[in-house]
């Protein structure tokens, strides 16, 4: 059947959705496997009892269920929600917005398709403009969504050794040049795979760079302050109006309801807005509907602060404290886990690639991620491409701790059976 260039672009090689497809496989053979690999984030009791409490308060209403469930909302998203969230970015932090700055869509994945393809491609006289990713390794969810094919130039970032197992990313500025070609900037903070959270000097670099360029900053806050907050540095959230903050309501708990959160100049927000009426009409209701009253009464911050980071940031000393044991006495080091839900283990000199790697491991029941798929737009011959893999440690501490054993057990035979 003959597709258009559209719908070929769907036909051929996507990493993510063979990877996807390759993890879905594995899950559903015959033996039980370690899922490391995946980025869902942890059901945290204490979270789970505070939506459960508030479907049942929607359902004792009389008609609010029916209306939750029955109604669109306009293709901005639900307006107390909005009005809510607005408020809360003006107490918490002093942004100067209101309503017309934020947009709610279908997760912030879907924010990221509109706004990559609101910025990068073919514009007006034939240009070709690209996103730049001034750091990567880069969020794996980038990668495919340019309809314009490549939309990406990713730039190499600096490593600095904090220890003799533990590194740290830096923004290499020598090479970040936003020139006419450059449509938008991007960064996550803090970052999916590493757990970099870029200082506040960064991002006044980054700043100060895309506003003399005429260019907006993208940041990706998807586990970031003042929601779901897993991370573990004391940093300056920011937005101005040449700043494009991406939230989402998964990794407070939420990722089946689909909520992403824009907060941008208005003229993005008409155009983010018309894309959602394009695309699905109106965003899902029932993320924002749970979350309605957290984010009205600030609760949705305390349980941030309290709840979500302190569990994430337990499981990330405990996950690297046993690295750092498993892995004694091998050429390793893992990049510091400033935030999110994972570990970036760098094996470096290690002579098979991390595709190999990958191989092995799940032969022996470790789902991982190899790392070569986190350089969006990266050229491939960078061996530090090949010799990193991504872990979870919001699974359950057990199934962590086998995890970590198992790579450590096997990284240990690769070098031996080179010696
Ligand atoms: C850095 C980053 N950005 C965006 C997303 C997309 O999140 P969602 O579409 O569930 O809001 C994820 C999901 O894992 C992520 O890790």
């Amino acid at each position: 059947m003959e597709f258009s260039n559209f719908g070929e672009r769907f036909r051929g090689r996507i990493g993510i959705g063979e990877l996807m497809d390759d993890l879905g496989r594995a899950l559903d053979g015959d033996r039980p496997m370690l899922m490391l690999g995946g980025g869902n984030p942890s059901h945290i009791p204490a979270v789970q009892a505070l939506f459960r409490k508030r479907m049942e308060e929607i359902l004792a209403q009389p008609g609010e269920f029916e209306r939750t469930i029955g109604d669109y909302d306009t293709p901005q998203g639900c307006r107390r929600f909005i009005e809510a969230l607005a408020q809360l970015f003006r107490k918490e932090f002093g942004w100067d917005i209101g309503p017309q700055n934020i947009a709610l869509t279908n997760g912030s994945q879907n924010s990221f398709f509109f706004l990559f393809n609101l910025f990068a491609g073919r514009h007006a006289g034939r240009r070709r403009k690209r996103i730049l990713l001034p750091l990567t390794p880069e969020y794996i969810g980038y990668a495919d969504v340019g309809l314009e094919g490549d939309i990406f130039r990713a730039v190499r970032p600096e490593i600095v050794r904090l220890d003799e197992s533990v590194f740290k990313y830096r923004v290499d500025f020598r090479h970040v040049s936003i020139g006419a070609d450059i449509g938008a900037v991007c960064v996550s903070r803090p970052t999916n795979p590493t757990g970099n959270v870029l200082a506040d000097e960064e991002i006044d670099e980054l700043r100060r760079r895309t506003a003399r360029a005429g260019v907006p900053l993208i940041l990706d806050n998807a586990y970031g302050t003042p929601f779901p907050n897993i991370i573990y540095e004391d940093v300056r959230p920011v937005w101005d109006p040449n700043t494009i903050v991406c939230m989402s309501l998964s990794k407070f708990g939420l990722p089946a309801l689909r909520t992403g959160i824009v907060v941008a100049a208005p003229e993005i927000i008409r155009v983010i807005s018309r894309m959602t009426a394009v695309m699905s009409l109106a965003p899902v209701s029932l993320g924002a509907a749970l979350a309605l009253e957290l984010a009205r009464s600030g609760e949705i911050v305390r349980v941030s602060r309290e709840i979500i980071r302190p569990f994430y940031e337990r499981k990330a000393r405990r996950a690297l404290a046993q690295l750092k044991a498993e892995m004694a006495g091998l050429p390793f080091a893992v990049h510091k886990p400033e935030g999110a839900l994972f570990l970036w283990l760098w094996f470096e000199g290690l002579p098979i690639r991390c595709e190999e790697l990958y191989e092995r491991l799940k032969a022996r029941g470790v789902l991982v991620v190899p790392g070569h798929y986190f350089f969006p737009g990266g050229r491939d011959d960078w061996p530090h491409c090949h010799e990193c893999i991504r872990v979870t440690y919001a699974q359950d501490d057990a199934v962590v701790e086998r995890g970590l054993a198992i790579i450590a057990d096997e990284v240990r035979k690769v070098w031996q059976r080179r010696a």
